[in-house]
C-alpha cells in the first residue's frame, strides 16, 4: 500500500508542469520558445509550436485551446519545417516578428508592411486572429495572420480581394495530414468578369465552380441557408473589396464553433459538438459527378438524378455522339441551328447553377428585362439571368461565350435564359401549357387523397396516443400561479401494475417540467452532459431535482422509451444516481433524476481549491465507489447496461461525498442496447473512449472499463486526460503515465528499498 501511494505521489509530481505563458502577446524583446504558448485573452486558441500527426518536424501554428484532438487552424512556416525544439519566436531589435533558432537561422517572418512601427506588439486575439500592431498612438495593424489563410477560414475572416492593394486572400490545402505545406488545391475567389468561387488543382485546372453570387447564396450551393440563425453568409463585390466571409450565431457570438476547410479537393464545413466533443461535418463539396467542374461540357446540363447525368437543352444535341453514347458527356452540346441574329429567342432553363461567369459581364441597376433586351441586341450575347435574385430577379448577367458548367437542382436553382434560333424554341408553349394544366389537376387530386390518408393516419394516431399517454397539456402558462405537482398518468399505473408490477416512474407533466425549471432557464442550467443539458429543478413539494433534457438523436418511439425508462427505474444502487420519473411531450424526452448537493466530480478533482477537499482515503472510496457502482450495471443487475460515457463529469457526489455514476442507461435509450455492439454513432467523450470504440465504434464492458481507468488517473492525478488516444504527442495523461511508467517502476524500486532499509 505505502508503495501504491507513493507511486500515486510521484506520478502527481510529474504532472507538475513548467507554467505555460498565458500571455496574449509579444511586445519587444518578449519572446515564445517551444514549449511556451501565447492563450488569446478569453481563452478560445493558443499559438505555440506543435509537430503534426506521424510527423517529428515542429510547427507554429494556432489552435483552439479547449478542443481535442488539436485542430490547428494556421500555421506560420508552412514550408520551412523546424527540426528540433530551439526555435522561438521575437521581435527582434529593429521591431520585426521572427521564427529564427539559436544559431540565427530564419524559419519565417511576416512580409514587410507599408506601415512601419518602432513599438510592434504581435497579439493573438480570440477570433484566431494574430496581429502584428502598433501599440503607441494609432494601433495600425502592421501584419495579421487573416489576411495569409492556411487551409482553414474562421469565422470574421475573409476570403477574397483588397483591390485597393492587390492582397489576395485563398486556402491552400496541407500537403498531407503530416505536412502543412501548401498541397494541390486552392479555394479562391477568381475576378475575371463577375466573381465566383473556384477550387483549383495545380494553379490552373478548375476542379470545382460555386458560381456567382446571387444575393442570397452562391448560385452553385442552393443548401446555402441566407438566415438559419447558427450562421450568416456575407459576400461583398464593390470597387474596393471581393470577398466572401461568414459570421457564426447570425452575428450574435453566441457559442456555436465552426471552421470552413480546404481539404484536398473538398471543402468542408464543420462545428464542433459540444455534448459529443467531436467535430462533425456540417457540410461538404462537391457533392456528387455533377459538381466537376464542366462533367457535361459547353452547353450540356448535368442532372444527378438522371441517367445518363448529362443532357442537352431543347435546340442542342450532343456534339460527339458516339462518347455521349458512352456516358462521356465533357464534348458538350451543339446547336441544331445557327443563330441568326435578328430573328433569335429565348429558351428559360429553370432551377440551374449558373454557367461559368469568368468570361461574363454583369450590371445590377438593370432590371431583367432590360437585360433581355440588351441580350437581343447584341448578337454576341449567347445568354442572360438576373444578377440578383433577393427579393425577386433583378440585375444582368450577359454571357459571350460558350456556356460551360451548367447543372440543374431539384430545388433553389436560378433561371438561365439562354439565346436560341427561332426555329429551335419550342412552339409558343400552348400545347405544353394545355399539358401542365392537366398534369396538375392529376396531381393535386392525387395530393389531396394523400393528404385524406394522412390525415386519417395522424388522427387515428393521436387518439391512441391520447389514451396511452397524459402529457399533451399546452406549453402556455409558464407564468400562472399552478402549484406545481407532478401528474401522475393513472393510465400507466394501471398498466404496470397489471403488468408484472414493474416499478412506478413519475410521469411528469411538460408544463410542471417547464415551470421548475424556469422554462429551462439559462441561470437553472447545471451542466452539458453527453446526451443533453440538466437543469435544477424545484418542484412543488420543495424537492429538488435534476431535469435532463436529452438531445434529439433519439430514434426511439414513444412505447419504447418508457419501456426503457421503466428499465433504468429498476436499476437501483447505492453509487447510481436514482431515476425518478421522465416526461415525453412532442419532442422532447426529458429524465427526473434525484439532486446531488456537492454536484460532479470534475468541479473537484480538476480545481485547485476544492480539490484540498479530497484526501487520499476519500479519493481512495470514490474510485471504490464507482468500481462498485460500474460492476453492478455490468454483472449484477438484472441486464447488462454498458455506459459509454463514464467520466469525471458524470459521477456525482452526494452530501457526505459518496459518488453516484449517473447517465448510465442513457446510452440505452438512445437505441443501442447491449447485444448490439457496433454502433455508427460514437457517442461519449474524447479522452475517455477505449482506442476501438472511438475508431471503429465497437463497444463492449471493456469500453466502460478503459474509462475508468482514465478515471482512476485523473482522480489520482487531479489533471485532465485530454487528448486523443492517437495523438503522438505526450499531450494526454494517458502518453504521460505511458512514457513516465518506466521511470517511476525505477525509483519506486528504490525507494522501496530505501524504505525498507529505514525500517
Ligand atoms: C530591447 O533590447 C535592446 C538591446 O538589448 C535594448 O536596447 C532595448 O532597450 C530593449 N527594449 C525594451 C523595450 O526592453
Ligand atoms: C530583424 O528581422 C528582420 C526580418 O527578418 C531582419 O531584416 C532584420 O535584419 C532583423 N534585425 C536584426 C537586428 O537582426
Ligand atoms: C510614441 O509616440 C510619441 C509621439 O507620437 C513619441 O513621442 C514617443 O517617443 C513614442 N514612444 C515610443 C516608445 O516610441
Ligand atoms: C505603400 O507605400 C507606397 C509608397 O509610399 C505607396 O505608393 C503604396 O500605395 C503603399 N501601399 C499600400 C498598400 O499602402
Ligand atoms: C502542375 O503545373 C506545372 C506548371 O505550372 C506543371 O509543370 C506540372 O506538370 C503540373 N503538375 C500536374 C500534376 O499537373
Ligand atoms: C466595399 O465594401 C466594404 C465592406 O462592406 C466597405 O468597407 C468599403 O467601404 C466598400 N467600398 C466602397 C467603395 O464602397
Ligand atoms: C479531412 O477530411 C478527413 C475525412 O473526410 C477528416 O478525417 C479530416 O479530419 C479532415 N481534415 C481536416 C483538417 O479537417
Ligand atoms: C433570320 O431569320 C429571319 C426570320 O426567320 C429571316 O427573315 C432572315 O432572313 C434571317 N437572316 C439570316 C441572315 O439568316
Ligand atoms: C473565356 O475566354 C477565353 C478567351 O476567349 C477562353 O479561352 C476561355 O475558354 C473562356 N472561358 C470560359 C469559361 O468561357
Ligand atoms: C456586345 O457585348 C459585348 C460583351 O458584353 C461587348 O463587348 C460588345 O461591345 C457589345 N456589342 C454591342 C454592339 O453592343
Amino acid at each position: 500500500m505505502a508503495t501504491s501511494v507513493l507511486t500515486l505521489a510521484l506520478l502527481s509530481l510529474y504532472f507538475v508542469f513548467s507554467p505555460a505563458s498565458a500571455a496574449d502577446r509579444i511586445t519587444a524583446n518578449s519572446s515564445i520558445a517551444d514549449g511556451q504558448t501565447l492563450v488569446s485573452a478569453g481563452g478560445v486558441f493558443e499559438l505555440g509550436f506543435f509537430t503534426p500527426p506521424t510527423s517529428t518536424a515542429r510547427f507554429l501554428g494556432i489552435w483552439y485551446k479547449d478542443i481535442a484532438p488539436l485542430t490547428v487552424v494556421w500555421v506560420a512556416n508552412r514550408q520551412a519545417p523546424i527540426i528540433g525544439t530551439t526555435a522561438s519566436l521575437v521581435i527582434n531589435s529593429t521591431g520585426s516578428l521572427v521564427l529564427a533558432d539559436r544559431s540565427g537561422h530564419m524559419f519565417w517572418s511576416p512580409a514587410p508592411s507599408n506601415v512601419t512601427s518602432s513599438t510592434p506588439v504581435a497579439q493573438l486575439l480570440d477570433s484566431g486572429n494574430f496581429l502584428i500592431v502598433d501599440a503607441n498612438g494609432t494601433g495600425a495593424v502592421l501584419w495579421q495572420s487573416f489576411d495569409h489563410p492556411s487551409d482553414t477560414l474562421l469565422p470574421g475572416m475573409k476570403l477574397g480581394w483588397e483591390l485597393t492593394t492587390g492582397l489576395d486572400r485563398y486556402l491552400t490545402t496541407w500537403a498531407s495530414p503530416a505536412d502543412p505545406s501548401p498541397g494541390d488545391y486552392r479555394f479562391e475567389i477568381d475576378i475575371r468578369g463577375v466573381p465566383e468561387g473556384f477550387i483549383w488543382y495545380n494553379g490552373t485546372l478548375p476542379v470545382y465552380r460555386n458560381g456567382p453570387w446571387n444575393g442570397l447564396r452562391f448560385s452553385g450551393e442552393p443548401e446555402m441557408e441566407p438566415d438559419n440563425g447558427n450562421f450568416l453568409f456575407e459576400f461583398v463585390a464593390n470597387s474596393t473589396d471581393v470577398y466572401y466571409t461568414f459570421l457564426v450565431d447570425g452575428g450574435g457570438g453566441g457559442d456555436v464553433i465552426s471552421r470552413f476547410v480546404l481539404n484536398q479537393s473538398t471543402l468542408q464545413r464543420y462545428v464542433w459538438l459540444q455534448q459529443q466533443q467531436a467535430w462533425n461535418l456540417y457540410w461538404s463539396l462537391p457533392r456528387d459527378q455533377c459538381d466537376r467542374y464542366a462533367e457535361c461540357g459547353a452547353y450540356g446540363v448535368c442532372d444527378a438524378s438522371a441517367s445518363p447525368m448529362c443532357g442537352c437543352p431543347t435546340g442542342f444535341t450532343p456534339a460527339s455522339p458516339r462518347e455521349w453514347a458512352l456516358r462521356d458527356g465533357s464534348a458538350g452540346c451543339a446547336r441544331t441551328t445557327r443563330l441568326n441574329c435578328t430573328g433569335d429567342g429565348f429558351l428559360a432553363l429553370p432551377g440551374v447553377k449558373l454557367p461559368d461567369v469568368t468570361n461574363a459581364t454583369a450590371d445590377a441597376s438593370v432590371s431583367l428585362d432590360q437585360c433581355r433586351q440588351r441580350c437581343l441586341a447584341n448578337c454576341s450575347c449567347l445568354a442572360y439571368s438576373a444578377s440578383s435574385i433577393k427579393g425577386g430577379e433583378s440585375g444582368c448577367i450577359i454571357w459571350t461565350s460558350p456556356l460551360i458548367d451548367i447543372r440543374q437542382f431539384e430545388s433553389g436553382g436560378q433561371n438561365l435564359f439562354i439565346r436560341l434560333a427561332a426555329s429551335d424554341l419550342p412552339s409558343n408553349g400552348d400545347n405544353s401549357k394545355k399539358k401542365n394544366t392537366a398534369l396538375a389537376v392529376v396531381l393535386s387530386l392525387l395530393g389531396l387523397l394523400l393528404f385524406g390518408l394522412g390525415g386519417f393516419f395522424i388522427w387515428t394516431k393521436f387518439f391512441r396516443n391520447k389514451g396511452r399517454f397524459q402529457s399533451t397539456r399546452r406549453l402556455t402558462s409558464f407564468d400562472s400561479s399552478n402549484p406545481l405537482y407532478p401528474v401522475q398518468d393513472r393510465n400507466t399505473e394501471e398498466e404496470s401494475s397489471q403488468s408484472n408490477g414493474l416499478v412506478d416512474v413519475t410521469l411528469f407533466d411538460m408544463a410542471t417540467i417547464a415551470l421548475s425549471t424556469d422554462n429551462f432557464a439559462t441561470s437553472a442550467k447545471l451542466g452539458e452532459g453527453g446526451f443533453g443539458a440538466v437543469y435544477k429543478g424545484e418542484l412543488g413539494g420543495g424537492q429538488t431535482v435534476a431535469v435532463k433534457r436529452l438531445s434529439k438523436y433519439s430514434t426511439q418511439g414513444l412505447d419504447e422509451f418508457k419501456n426503457e425508462v421503466m428499465l433504468i427505474a429498476k436499476l437501483q444502487h447505492v453509487n447510481l444516481v436514482r431515476l425518478l420519473g421522465c416526461c415525453v411531450h412532442g419532442e422532447e424526452r426529458i429524465l427526473v433524476y434525484e439532486y446531488m448537493e456537492n454536484k460532479s466530480l470534475d468541479t473537484f478533482i480538476f480545481d485547485k481549491a476544492r480539490s484540498a477537499q479530497l484526501n487520499w482515503s476519500k479519493r481512495f472510496d470514490i474510485i471504490l465507489g464507482v468500481a462498485r457502482g460500474l460492476l453492478y450495471l455490468h454483472q449484477d443487475s438484472r441486464f447488462k447496461v454498458i455506459h459509454r460515457d463514464l467520466k469525471a463529469g458524470n459521477i456525482l457526489l452526494d452530501g457526505e461525498m459518496n459518488p453516484k455514476i449517473s447517465d448510465f442507461g442513457v446510452a440505452r435509450i438512445f437505441g443501442a442496447d447491449g447485444a448490439d455492439s457496433h454502433t455508427k454513432r460514437v457517442v461519449g467523450t474524447y479522452g475517455y473512449m477505449s482506442p476501438e470504440y472511438a475508431m471503429d465504434g465497437v463497444f463492449s464492458v471493456k469500453s466502460d472499463v478503459f474509462s475508468f481507468g482514465v478515471l482512476v488517473l485523473e482522480i489520482v492525478s487531479g489533471r485532465k486526460n485530454r487528448g486523443m488516444y492517437s495523438s503522438g504527442e505526450q499531450t494526454s495523461l494517458l502518453s504521460h503515465v505511458r512514457h513516465y511508467s518506466q521511470i517511476i517502476h525505477c525509483s519506486c524500486s528504490i525507494l522501496e528499498s530505501q524504505e525498507n532499509a529505514g525500517n
